[in-house]
């Protein structure tokens, strides 16, 4: 993960006690950040989580860049009140449109001991190594094509590399109810998928630049050539995570150790208990949260 900025802090003082210990945060608009979690637990299985979806505000992906960063800097603070010295933004637009502001702006008056990383950067990294035609499509949010984040990003370490992206504004909505194992799904996906290869026939590796999407996965090889790969993100997170905790011991010192998971959404509590449990295969029960 990008820490650059993490080093500027590393001398100054502590709003926290660094006695403190706690769990880590995992935090998504919705389910989407359920498969970056399921990933990370894997990797650390006995790590302390908190899960946190913003389901009452999703989707975040058609929002504004001030809304998106008003919504995840709130969600950041819950999870520090909650004890969480490291959180994960388990969603691309969010790591996309909030993320640096929050790192270069409110950490360093929130508690500059603490640390927020996105899922974009450590996406971005490993790209170069998985393209042979150095065409590479982005399959995300409206807010993250938008951005421009990942163009941007990428060029910065592949500058050969060309990108094209492909909002898809449908994919977020099915999943969030519980739609996207229907028919009426495979138009919109079919649509989107046919959108970014006629867009760029040379593509042969798609990024799904947004933690919902690998929800859809079964759907979205069906309606590709066999020579493209998927990319999802929940692997390649966990593994950037572990590098991250063994290059900073003063973070993974203040994370507990109990091998426990607990799950909050802003919506209701059934709600999420019979989605999650589907996306995840196994009982999940949230607490209910007000987030305003
Ligand atoms: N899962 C999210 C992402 O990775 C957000 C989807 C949304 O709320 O629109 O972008």
């Amino acid at each position: 993960m990008n820490d650059t900025q993490e080093k500027k802090h590393e001398d100054t003082n502590s709003n926290s006690p660094l006695g403190v210990r706690g769990s880590i945060g995992i935090f998504d608009s919705g389910y989407g950040g359920l498969t970056i979690l399921e990933k990370i637990k894997e990797a650390l299985p006995d790590n302390d989580f908190i899960y946190l979806g913003d389901n009452a505000r999703t989707p975040y992906g058609t929002r504004s860049f001030e809304v998106v960063y008003k919504y995840t800097l709130q969600c950041v603070t819950q999870l520090f009140e909650m004890g969480c010295h490291l959180i994960i933004l388990a969603c691309n637009t969010a790591s996309a449109k909030a993320l640096r502001t929050i790192q270069q702006n409110d950490l360093p008056i929130l508690d500059p001991n603490r640390r927020v990383l996105g899922v974009i950067r450590p996406t971005i990294e490993i790209i170069g190594d998985l393209t042979q035609s150095k065409h590479v499509g982005l399959l995300a949010t409206t807010g993250t094509v938008q951005s421009n984040s990942y163009p941007l990003e990428i060029k910065k370490i592949f500058p050969e590399i060309i990108v094209s992206s492909e909002a898809c504004p449908m994919w977020v909505p099915l999943i969030e109810n519980n739609e996207h194992l229907s028919d009426g799904a495979d138009y919109f996906i079919k649509k989107n998928l046919d959108q970014i290869l006629k867009t760029d026939p040379l593509i042969d590796t798609l990024i799904l630049g947004c933690t919902h999407y690998p929800l859809l996965i079964n759907k979205i090889y069906k309606y590709l050539p066999k020579n493209v790969k998927v990319i999802t993100q929940g692997e390649i997170v966990a593994k950037s995570l572990v590098d991250y905790l063994n290059r900073h011991p003063e973070i993974d010192s203040r994370c507990t150790k109990n091998g426990k998971i607990e799950y909050f959404t802003t919506e209701s509590t059934d709600k999420f208990k019979s989605s999650a449990s589907i996306f995840l295969n196994a009982e999940i029960v949230a607490k209910h949260i007000n987030i305003d």
